[in-house]
């Protein structure tokens, strides 16, 4: 059954605000590789592919859904953080103003009957639940080590680790 307008459009702004997200997260890896936590760099540079392929996922199900993808511009980022502290706040900040969406996202998919897009939306409400948390642990750590040189280089050590791996959706 062919999307509905008004899902529809909601699902464009999801896409536009995933590539929002993508570009935040890349000027914060930026930022970071030009401070030399190269570390931190690279566990955006990862958020950075993550967010793309969270709007990749929602481009193909409107397609699959015979719905109109609109590719809009992107709205200007933050380019500069006074801290590691300030740019992890930030970021958790933003997860859960991502969760809201999603949340609204899945209650207009309720109110329309579309049953379809609500059980695609899923994964997104399992995932925003690991985006916050991990988040969180990153900031319970930072705040652990209260700006401790060493503790900073084993934090930016760890982050260095992650790596990239394409989101499954059922
Ligand atoms: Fe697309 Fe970080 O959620």
């Amino acid at each position: 059954m062919t999307i509905n307008e008004k899902l529809a459009n909601a699902i464009n702004d999801q896409i536009n605000a995933e590539f929002w997200s993508a570009f935040l997260y890349l000027s914060m890896a930026c930022y970071w590789e030009q401070q030399g936590r190269t570390g931190v760099a690279n566990w955006y540079k990862v958020q950075f592919r993550e967010e793309q392929a969270h709007a990749e996922i929602f481009i193909d199900y409107l397609h699959a859904r015979g719905g109109v993808v609109k590719i809009d511009p992107i709205a200007a980022v933050k380019q500069e953080w006074s801290s590691l502290e300030e740019t992890f706040s930030d970021t958790l900040a933003h997860e859960m103003e991502v969760t809201k969406r999603i949340n609204a996202l899945y209650a207009l998919a309720e109110e329309e009957k579309d049953y379809a897009t609500r059980q695609m939306l899923n994964w997104y409400i399992a995932e925003q639940v690991e985006e916050e948390h991990n988040v969180q642990d990153i900031l319970d750590n930072l705040n652990l080590v209260k700006g401790d040189g060493t503790g900073i280089l084993q934090i930016d050590r760890e982050l260095g680790s992650r790596v990239y791996t394409a989101p499954k959706v059922n």
